[in-house]
């Protein structure tokens, strides 16, 4: 016997909207119900390019629906926690972007009321769906770096300005969910400097170190004020070095045999030998890691199985920037992310 098809409406057709549309509408298991923006010059040709779903500009249609399971919500980081609880107070299983709040607070309450329901509450960590992310955990957990000393990522280009959230809030979600993802922990503290070069209220630029229980350091760059587009990660382990670009055509994992080694020399002197070995390659799934991410959703509503990016880790990285934005607003020193296992909330 099949299962039956999942009903799911999406909401915001904007910028991001319409690449998740595109592959819920694509996987067999969905049956793509409602699209729904509640700007009609975004909403048109999303609706034409799905013409058996039903088009909208009021998200209570959604909501009224009996016949609507899920709801996949890509509209501004100001609306998630509103939108996120309506949708679960009307017994919808839900997929929404990233972050998945704003506040500690609330991505708790949200966790919590997903819980209560036995609702699926998945946030669009995409790089967690992504081969490349995904080799790199395969290649760590299988100790081919040995122990991790530090971990260096740049995510900047020119553009795209938010006007509701700083660039903390926009990118950072994306570095923040592929380290714990690697490493399965979560950063005790964070320190972060940032700045508004262009004189907007929130930073357009931010710089965070995190630390994690295992004493590994973590290095962010986030801008969206830079020349030109990077999107790398450099992981420097005792035994191989890995190099992770994200905008490598083909070759976007590099695993470099190249290291340090402290050797013992006369008179109780150390002295450093340098190791330059291959460079290899790995070969990666060509999915699309929005089909993934779709698929995970659909395997997770019907299994009731936690999602890989489920409230736990969700909430983790709402408590990592909240503590991040904590930091960058007393002069960048380093705050918990946790107190004597208690949530911290913002001084402001
Ligand atoms: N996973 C990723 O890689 C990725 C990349 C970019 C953006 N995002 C996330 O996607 C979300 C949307 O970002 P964007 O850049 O597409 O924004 P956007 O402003 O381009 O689009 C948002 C859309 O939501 C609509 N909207 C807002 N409130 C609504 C409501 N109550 N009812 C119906 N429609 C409503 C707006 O009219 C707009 O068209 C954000 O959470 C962002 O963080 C994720």
């Amino acid at each position: 016997m099949t299962d039956p098809l999942v009903r799911v409406a999406a909401v915001g057709c904007g910028y991001w909207g319409p690449n998740v549309i595109r592959n819920l509408d694509a996987l067999p298991g969905f049956e793509l119900r409602w699209v729904c923006d509640a700007d009609p010059d975004r909403l048109q040709p999303v609706a034409a390019r799905h013409p058996a779903a039903r088009a909208t500009r009021r998200i209570d249609d959604i909501f009224e629906d009996p016949g609507v399971d899920a709801v996949y919500l890509a509209t501004p980081v100001s609306t998630h926690f509103e939108l996120t609880k309506r949708a679960l107070l009307a017994y919808k299983q839900v997929l929404l972007e990233k972050p998945l709040a704003t506040t500690v607070q609330q991505a708790e309450e949200l966790a919590e009321l997903a819980a209560s329901r036995r609702l699926t509450l998945m946030v669009g960590h995409t790089f967690v769906f992504s081969p490349p992310v995904r080799k790199v955990k395969e290649l760590i957990d299988a100790g081919l770096v040995g122990p991790i000393y530090y971990i260096e990522t740049t995510r900047v280009n020119l553009g795209l300005f938010q006007k509701d959230v700083s660039v903390l809030w926009d990118l950072g979600p994306h570095d923040l969910s592929i380290l714990m993802y690697w490493l399965g922990e979560v950063p005790v503290t964070v320190s972060a400097r940032g700045r508004s070069y262009l004189g907007e209220p929130l930073e357009d630029v931010a710089f965070m170190t995190l630390e994690f229980p295992s004493g590994i350091l973590a290095q962010v760059q986030l801008s969206w004020l830079a020349p030109s587009k990077l999107r790398r990660t450099s992981i420097v382990g005792r035994q191989r070095m890995i190099v992770y670009d994200d905008l490598e055509p083909v070759e976007e994992v590099k695993i470099f045999d190249r290291g340090v080694d402290r050797q013992p020399a006369s008179f109780g002197e150390f002295q450093l030998t340098y190791r330059s070995g291959d460079i290899l390659s790995p070969r990666l799934d060509a999915t699309e890691p929005l089909y993934i991410e779709a698929a995970h959703f659909l395997e997770c509503i019907r299994t009731g199985r936690t999602p890989d990016s489920g409230p736990q880790a969700a909430v983790d990285i709402v408590r990592v920037i909240q503590a991040a934005e904590r930091s960058l607003r007393c002069g960048g020193g380093p705050q918990p992310t946790y107190e004597a296992g208690v949530a911290i909330e913002p001084t402001s």
